[in-house]
């Protein structure tokens, strides 16, 4: 009798310790609910993903291993999941195949794509590119699940499967207007945190405008000294010094994003030429008692557009314009240098056309390529130009004609500072309330008709900052517009639909709480508590 009972004791006890290697060391758990929504949630959307059904566990003990050219992208990782986890990866030797995330570069996945395979042992993440490692990082990030109870603690829930993935469109960026109000070096690194968060990689920073002039040319100091010091509004704007952009430059590139600075010329001007009389073409300043009008050659603090040019005819402006691109072109490891060119209301067309096609030969002469807004369709462009488009048809169609390259980021779906709806706290609406469903549902290729997928570098999302002044302004803004517009970047359009695209973005809320990301709560949407 004490013979069997010890026998079946003894049965119970080796089955008991058996399957809790099974279930709790070895990892062969069933997928939980929270990691495969995480699986199916991934912003944007991966051009194949198969989930296998078992679970990896992310932990303390969890380790990494990179080599070479990997090593750089495990260490953001080890940075990011420290932030965000309170975990840091320690390094494996080669011989480690348990709880191991392995980052490679290898294969043939293109410049920016990649492959993640999860079992229960490991993460492996292959791309023929460092880029490529950094996007597969990005969405390992979203794969983590949420925790659910205590028994969870220090334990991270990520389900197997495979994932392969590269992007549509190459160029996939945002715009962030520092000249209309001044946004702080650490605003600008946070914005470069949430775009390649969602695999964004061009950050165009419009750095001057009438209201403020916001990097430093040493050639030419009252840019800063006067220029530097108004916004909209009144307040005390700002300015980057050239150590504080190369900063800002090297943390993008850190993250994959390329800058373009973008200085707007001949229009938009009116810090240039309130800090510098001898560049204005308008008629001697005259300030007209208890008028808030404009007048080109004051500082400006208001929101019209359209009423100051640089002076064609001086040798003096070619100068400022030799200057300017080069000390920025020198300290932009980028290959771009955007002149702006919109809005020129005051430049008369034939002067308009002469200096596109010099700004075009400076900023070769500079080793860099040229980006304009579409209004540069009136001069002679190539093929070594891009052109961005906003809002005129027929300005795309004869920058395509002519040759040149397009961005597209058409003010009705993409402009984030326009409001959602009437009720919105920030943002204007001069070119159309734009909500969440709206800024999704487009696709570049199909925009504007006789412009083909071939002529379309891609898109950007350009915040303009009128309206805003805080980060939490910012994000407001962003939120949730920005991922489905890095969805339309990164996923062919024949795998995006908005039905199921909601679904995902609504499990994203929960991270943006975790992130800080102050978003709007849009009623498209039924977003996950
Ligand atoms: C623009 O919105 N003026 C490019």
């Amino acid at each position: 009798m004490t013979l069997t009972l010890n026998y079946t004791l003894r049965s119970i006890l080796a089955m008991t310790i058996a399957f809790s290697i099974l279930i709790g060391c070895s990892g062969s758990k069933e997928t939980s609910e929270e990691a495969k929504q995480a699986f199916n949630s991934v912003i944007p959307k991966p051009s194949s993903s198969n989930p296998s059904g078992k679970t990896f566990f992310l932990s303390s003990a969890t380790k990494f291993q990179a080599e070479g050219d990997a090593r750089a992208v495990a260490n953001y990782l080890t940075s990011i999941l420290s932030k965000s986890h309170g975990i840091t990866l320690q390094a494996a030797d080669e011989k480690t195949e348990e709880n191991v995330i392995r980052l490679t570069i290898g294969g043939d996945t293109g410049a920016e794509g990649y492959k993640l395979d999860v079992d229960e042992k490991q993460v492996v993440i292959s791309a023929s590119t460092p880029a490529g490692l950094f996007y597969g990082v990005q969405t390992l990030r979203q794969l983590i699940a949420d925790q659910k109870g205590e028994e969870a603690k220090d334990k991270w829930e990520i389900a197997t499967g495979s994932i392969e993935d590269k992007p549509e469109y190459e160029w996939r960026g945002s715009m962030l207007d520092v000249a209309r109000h001044f946004f702080s070096v650490e605003d600008v690194k946070r914005y470069i945190d949430l775009i390649s968060y969602y695999k964004m990689n061009r950050l165009h920073l419009h750095l001057s405008d009438d209201q403020g002039w916001r990097i430093e040319i040493k050639s030419w100091p009252n840019l800063t000294a006067i220029g530097g010091l108004s916004q909209v509004g009144g307040g005390k704007g700002g300015f980057y010094t050239q150590e504080q952009y190369k900063d800002i430059v090297a943390y993008a590139q850190e993250r994959f994003v390329t800058i373009v600075p973008e200085i707007d010329l001949p229009g938009h001007i009116n810090a240039a030429l309130a800090s510098y009389p001898e560049l204005n073409a308008g008629p001697p300043i005259v300030i007209e008692k208890g008028s808030d009008k404009p007048v080109a050659g004051k500082p400006y603090t208001g929101i019209e557009v359209g009423f100051s040019t640089l002076h064609i005819k001086k040798d003096v402006t070619f100068k400022f314009v030799n200057d300017v691109i080069r000390e920025l072109s020198a300290i932009t490891p980028g290959p771009y240098f955007h002149v702006g060119g919109d809005e020129a209301a005051v430049t008369k067309k034939p002067d308009y056309i002469a200096f596109i096609n010099r700004f075009k030969e400076i900023v070769k002469a500079n080793g860099k390529k040229m980006i304009g807004w579409e209004e540069i369709a009136q001069a002679d462009l190539d093929s070594s130009v891009t052109s961005q488009h906003w809002h005129s048809e027929k300005y795309a169609k004869e920058a395509a004609d002519k040759g040149a390259q397009l961005i597209f980021s058409p003010s009705k779906k993409v402009y984030l500072d326009m409001q959602y709806d009437s009720t919105s706290r920030l943002g204007l609406n001069w070119a159309a309330y734009i909500e969440v469903d709206s800024s999704y549902m487009w696709d570049p290729a199909t925009r504007v008709p006789g412009i083909e997928r071939e002529d379309i570098l891609g898109v950007e999302a350009p915040l303009w900052s009128e309206t805003i002044e805080t980060m939490d302004d910012i994000e407001y803004l962003l939120f949730p517009r920005l991922p489905g517009v890095a969805e339309i970047g990164w996923t062919a359009a024949k795998d995006r639909n908005w039905d199921e695209y909601k679904e995902r973005l609504a499990n994203h809320a929960p991270r943006w709480k975790a992130m800080g990301i102050d978003y709007y709560q849009s009623k498209k949407v039924n977003w996950k508590e």
